[in-house]
Formats: C-alpha cells, sequence, structure tokens
C-alpha cells in the first residue's frame, strides 16, 4: 500500500492508495486512534457494492459500527438528508468517542463530512472515496457541506478528514461516463500544475480508458500530492487554492445553462478548460500548440470539448450568478503554457465570451 501525507501540522492525515484494500479500513482507523463507535455514512448503490466489506473490517478490528444510509444523487445534497444523518447519529447514541466513515463519491464524502464537522461540534472522520472525482479531488482538502436551493455548495465548513483510503479497484463498477467526468480532474491537475502529469495522460490514455490498476494509482497519487501541495498553502483559499477551480467557472456555467442534465460535472469543466485554453492564448499566456494539445488530450480521453450553444446574454448571466464572482468581476484561472498558470481578474465579461466564441 503506498500513501502521502497532507501536511497540515496537528491536522495533517495520511492518504493510503492501492488496489483491494478496503478491508485494510478497520486496521487504518485503529493506527489513527479512532474511538469506540463508527458510523458508515453511504448510499443503496455504494452500500449493496462495498459496504459489508467495510462494516466487516471494522467490526474485525474491534469497533462497534453503525450505518447511515442517505438516498443516492446530488439532490439530496441537502438540509434534509444531513438531518437525517444528524437523527440516526443521535438515536444511535453515537458520542465524541465516535467517528464517520464517508464510503462513497463526493456528494457522500461531502455531506458525511459536514456532519462530522457539526455533530458535537465536530467528531473525526474518514473519507473512503469510490468515484475517481472522490479520489482525486473532494476526498482530499477538506471542503465539506451542503447545497441550498439558491445554490450549490452554499452552507459548509474546511474541517480535514483524519484519514484517506483510496482503493482504486471499487472504480471497476463506476458508470462510464462517472469514470471519464472523473478523469477531467485530473486533466486539470496536468494542464495548471503539473506538465509530467500532462505527459502521463497524452501516453497513456488507451491504458486509462480501460481503467488499467497501475496507470490508476500512478494518476490518482499525482493528483492528490498535488492537490494536498496546494492545500497545505493555502487551506481555507485564500488566494493560490482558487488555481483549483481552473476550467470550473466557465464550467458552472455550462451546468447552470444545461440545467445539470446534460452534462456531468467532469465534461463540463473539460469544455470549460478548453475555453479557458483559448482565453489563455489570446492573453499571451500559452500558444496555439498548447491549446491544442489541451484539446487533442480531453477528446482523446472521449472527453467533450464544444460548448452548448446559448446566447452571450445567457452565458453572462449564469457566469456572474457563480459564487466565486465579485463586483460583476471574475477571478479567472488561465494555463500558463502547459503546467503553469495565472490567476487574473476579469472584468469584461463579453470580452472573454467572444474569446471564447460562445454566445452570439
Ligand atoms: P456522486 O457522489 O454523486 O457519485 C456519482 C454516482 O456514482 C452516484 O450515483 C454514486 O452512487 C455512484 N457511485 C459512487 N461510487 C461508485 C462505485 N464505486 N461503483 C458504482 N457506482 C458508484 O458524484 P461525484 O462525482 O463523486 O461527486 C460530486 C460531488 O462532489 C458534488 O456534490 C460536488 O459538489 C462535490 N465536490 C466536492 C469537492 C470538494 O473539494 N469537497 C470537489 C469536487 C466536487
Ligand atoms: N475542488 C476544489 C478545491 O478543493 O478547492
Amino acid at each position: 500500500m503506498k500513501s502521502i501525507t497532507v501536511g497540515l501540522g496537528e491536522r495533517s492525515y495520511p492518504i493510503y492508495f492501492g488496489t483491494g484494500i478496503l478491508a485494510e479500513i478497520g486496521n487504518l482507523c485503529r493506527s489513527q486512534g479512532l474511538g469506540t463507535t463508527a458510523a458508515v455514512v453511504t448510499n443503496p448503490t455504494v452500500g449493496a457494492l462495498y459496504l459489508a466489506r467495510v462494516t466487516q473490517a471494522l467490526a474485525g478490528a474491534g469497533f462497534s459500527v453503525v450505518t447511515v444510509e442517505i438516498p443516492d444523487g446530488e439532490e439530496f445534497k441537502n438540509i434534509e438528508t444531513l438531518k437525517g444523518i444528524y437523527d440516526r447519529l443521535i438515536d444511535s447514541g453515537l458520542d465524541r468517542g465516535s467517528f464517520i466513515v464517508a464510503l462513497g463519491g463526493g456528494v457522500v464524502g461531502d455531506i458525511a463530512g459536514y456532519a462530522a464537522a457539526s455533530y458535537l461540534r465536530g467528531i473525526p472522520f474518514v473519507q473512503v472515496p469510490t468515484t475517481l472525482l472522490a479520489q482525486v479531488d473532494s476526498s482530499v482538502g477538506g471542503k465539506t457541506g451542503i447545497n441550498h436551493e439558491k445554490g450549490k455548495n452554499l452552507i459548509g465548513a474546511f474541517y480535514q478528514p483524519r484519514l484517506v483510503l483510496v482503493d482504486v479497484a471499487t472504480l471497476d463498477t463506476l458508470q462510464e461516463r462517472e469514470y471519464i467526468s472523473g478523469l477531467a480532474e485530473v486533466a486539470k491537475y496536468g494542464i495548471v500544475l503539473s506538465k509530467e502529469l500532462f505527459q502521463f495522460l497524452v501516453d497513456h490514455a488507451q491504458r486509462l480508458l480501460a481503467r488499467d490498476k497501475d496507470c490508476l494509482i500512478e494518476i490518482i497519487e499525482r493528483s492528490c500530492a498535488i492537490k494536498a501541495s496546494i492545500v497545505e498553502k493555502d487551506e481555507r483559499e485564500a488566494g493560490l487554492r482558487a488555481v483549483l477551480n481552473y476550467g470550473h467557472t466557465i464550467g458552472h456555467a455550462v451546468e447552470t445553462l444545461t440545467g445539470y442534465t446534460q452534462f456531468k460535472h467532469g465534461e463540463a469543466v473539460a469544455i470549460g478548460m478548453v475555453l479557458a485554453a483559448k482565453c489563455s492564448q489570446y492573453m499571451a499566456y500559452a500558444d496555439g500548440d498548447d491549446t491544442e494539445k489541451i484539446t487533442g488530450l480531453l477528446r482523446s480521453l472521449r472527453l467533450p470539448v464544444e460548448p452548448p450553444r446559448f446566447s452571450a446574454a445567457a452565458y453572462r448571466e449564469a457566469l456572474l450568478r457563480d459564487k466565486k464572482v465579485r463586483d460583476s468581476g471574475i477571478n479567472f484561472v488561465f494555463n500558463r503554457g502547459i503546467g503553469g498558470y495565472q490567476i487574473a481578474r476579469v472584468e469584461d465579461i463579453p470580452l472573454l465570451l467572444k474569446i471564447c466564441g460562445i454566445g452570439d
């Protein structure tokens, strides 16, 4: 089993990577000195596949286990589901000697993490991410939370897990579009933070599409190491951490305009990254060759690269609705060549859209 550490002083934690390592969760929780009762939060889809293995491993290591099932879907990442988790924790008598295990994708990780951050003013939690997106992004870095009817992730807390266990074997059961959507986040790290990772993706695209385990461990470990290094420098997103939003500004607009139904998150981000690359080229942070390479990689990973057709006014409105927008301007993340980034404020949204070639 490989591991890296997210170095945050006394809140540092390990991330373990391997194939078929779910059964280690009990021993790893024990080695972290976690309390007596584990509350495993999962949904029916993931639970049917992996809950028994996780509960057996925890019980085998001497923990009492309570299971908390929440409905599957982004639409359930809300206050009602959170209340259901609290109810179950309270009814099961969970005290400060307990901890939460989030078993699932980003939805389970975000809501279970927020439950842990807030229950009894905070109990420890462990991330066992089972989607590629969760393994390379959402399980690391401590962003937890729920959606509000007025917007995504409007309620939450920075609250770091005590350990993350990444078992790449769980990706075998993931639906194809979910898997490919996760590859977009890996490409993001390559484009703005690691030329080497970018080249690795170019060289191993076919093996990655075949979910080759060695390649997967390589890219997930590299992605987590990159994310850890950013989080270590800027845990609460005062500045640098915003680089992780590369492609997301326009990607979110694409998701909003298409009602969150046409594109998976990573697919919308892929479109956003191609448009961000065009803007970077316009600003002379990168050249046409970089834009072609970025577009070529995303295409070879079977990600969409063409924005859906909406008017410029609709795109503008969707962009300005993003919660990271301040005073009608956008803090936009550009790529500097490949493997570098530039964060700059963009006030002229119509020009941005024109450069992207979107809208009328
Ligand atoms: P998700 O959690 O909805 O999972 C996608 C689907 O795959 C679900 O139906 C789930 O049940 C299923 N699934 C999960 N693991 C599976 C497996 N191994 N086999 C078969 N099916 C499986 O979606 P996601 O893409 O993992 O996460 C999206 C969420 O993550 C969003 O709510 C987003 O806001 C959040 N997010 C958070 C951060 C962060 O830093 N906290 C970062 C990025 C995204
Ligand atoms: N997913 C972006 C972040 O964690 O900051």
